[in-house]
């Protein structure tokens, strides 16, 4: 979407705060973003925040005469590639149903030429009421795309369908809607682990650790997004499903392997979970009962199969390129050099997770790729970034040997 001008309007609900982070994600990959903010909006989200986001002014008063000399309520829906309602609520989808054009917000979206999405919010009974089912039908029967609504917990503590759409699901269709990039990968499999591993020590308890999921999701969707047939093997994380992929849900180091195996035969493997080394010996089956007066029941650990390993020695299922991360907090390319032979893959991304660097969990990611022509230095990038760069590669990788 690099160059691409979004014209983002913002109506009221809880959900606004999921669309700062929209912002973020699609100025991350080159796109502009101008955004109007309804009196509602304002209730949710400050203009100061999506100003500083979207790096521009925001866009609140139809009636500023500024505003109607330097940048009338036409150009600003027509300057725009595409016009995203996000959260859009019961209220605004029954106005653009009905052709109000009562604040700025609305009178944009009368006035565009551009095609229009909305990422609907709203609370369950809102959503099915028979009057916002005949304007969603209206809406879509006039080309207006729909993104979501997913089912889930809602923010007034009632479940059912109109939780707005995650931002990373928005991202996903909005570059779908920019149009196809370059499908390098087409013809390619892929088999990328995320997120961290749970190894039960009884049916309630279980060792893990804080790997959230994010860089090998957004390597499982980078790929995906070069045409390549991806299956994602995750852990239990926060992260949406990407869009294109078959996702693997699993718990321990042991299904991993087995949903990874049973994945094969693959081109290429990314092994970016944190699978936990160890796994107990004997999971209880019961929950272990706290006794009074006793001593702490001692966890006798044992060592989990190492995927990234065993899919380097798959012998002639061997994905032609298997790709292992090295998580370390010193000494970090000396060591990870030392793992790419040890483990027998064929690159390791190696990146700094001392609690300093705050790569867990967190958005950006400092790494070194190291492969067999030696260490490659990246910048600090967005974890997003690092998945298309590192897919970039991958995908030179098989075109230079084509
Ligand atoms: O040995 P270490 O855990 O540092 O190696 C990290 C790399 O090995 C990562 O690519 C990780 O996904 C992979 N790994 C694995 N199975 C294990 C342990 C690590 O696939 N049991």
């Amino acid at each position: 979407m690099q160059g691409k001008r979004i014209l983002l309007i913002v109506t009221g609900g809880i959900a606004a705060y999921k669309t700062l982070e929209v912002i973020r994600r699609v100025r991350e990959r080159g796109a502009a973003v101008r955004c109007i903010l309804t009196k509602s909006g304002a209730q949710f989200v400050t203009p100061l925040s999506l100003a500083a986001l979207s790096e521009d002014r925001v866009y609140d008063d139809l009636f500023s005469l500024t505003d109607e000399h330097e940048m009338g309520h036409i150009n600003l829906s027509r300057q725009a590639d595409v016009l995203l309602v996000a959260p859009a609520s019961a209220d605004m989808l029954a106005k653009m149903a009905a052709g109000l054009a009562g604040d700025l917000a609305t009178t944009a979206l009368l006035a565009t030429d551009k095609p229009v999405l909305v990422a609907p919010a709203m609370n369950v009974r809102m959503w099915e009421h028979p009057a916002t089912q005949a304007n969603i039908q209206i809406l879509k029967a006039r080309g207006v795309g729909f993104i979501g609504p997913n089912a889930g917990d809602m923010a007034c503590g009632e479940h059912g369908m109109g939780r707005m759409a995650e931002p990373a699901e928005i991202v996903d269709a909005l570059e779908a809607f920019f149009g196809p990039v370059v499908k390098r990968l087409s013809g390619r499999r892929a088999i990328v682990t995320s997120g961290p591993t749970h190894e039960a020590i009884d049916p309630v308890r279980y060792i893990a650790n804080r790997s959230s999921g994010k860089q090998g999701h957004a390597i499982a969707k980078a790929l995906a997004d070069m045409g390549c047939e991806t299956t994602l093997v995750t852990g239990p994380t926060h992260q949406p499903d990407p869009m294109g992929c078959r996702v693997v849900r699993i718990e321990s180091a042991r299904d991993m392997l087995a949903a990874c195996e049973a994945a094969l035969p693959a081109d290429i493997a990314v092994c970016a979970a944190a699978v936990a080394d160890w796994r107990t010996a004997d999971a209880a089956e019961g929950k272990i009962k706290k006794q009074p007066g006793a001593a702490p029941p001692a966890l006798k650990m044992i060592e989990n199969p190492d995927i990234l390993a065993a899919l380097s020695a798959a012998g002639n299922k061997r994905p032609a390129l298997v790709v292992g991360f090295a998580a370390e907090t010193s000494e970090v390319v000396a060591n990870a050099t030392a793992k790419r032979q040890r483990k027998g893959c064929d690159w390791i991304v190696a990146n700094d997770v001392s609690p300093a660097s705050g790569t867990f969990s967190g958005d950006s990611n400092t790494v070194h790729l190291i492969t067999e022509a030696g260490a490659e230095h990246w910048p600090t990038l967005s974890k997003t970034d690092v998945a298309d760069r590192l897919a970039a590669l991958i995908a030179a990788r098989f075109e230079a040997a084509e």
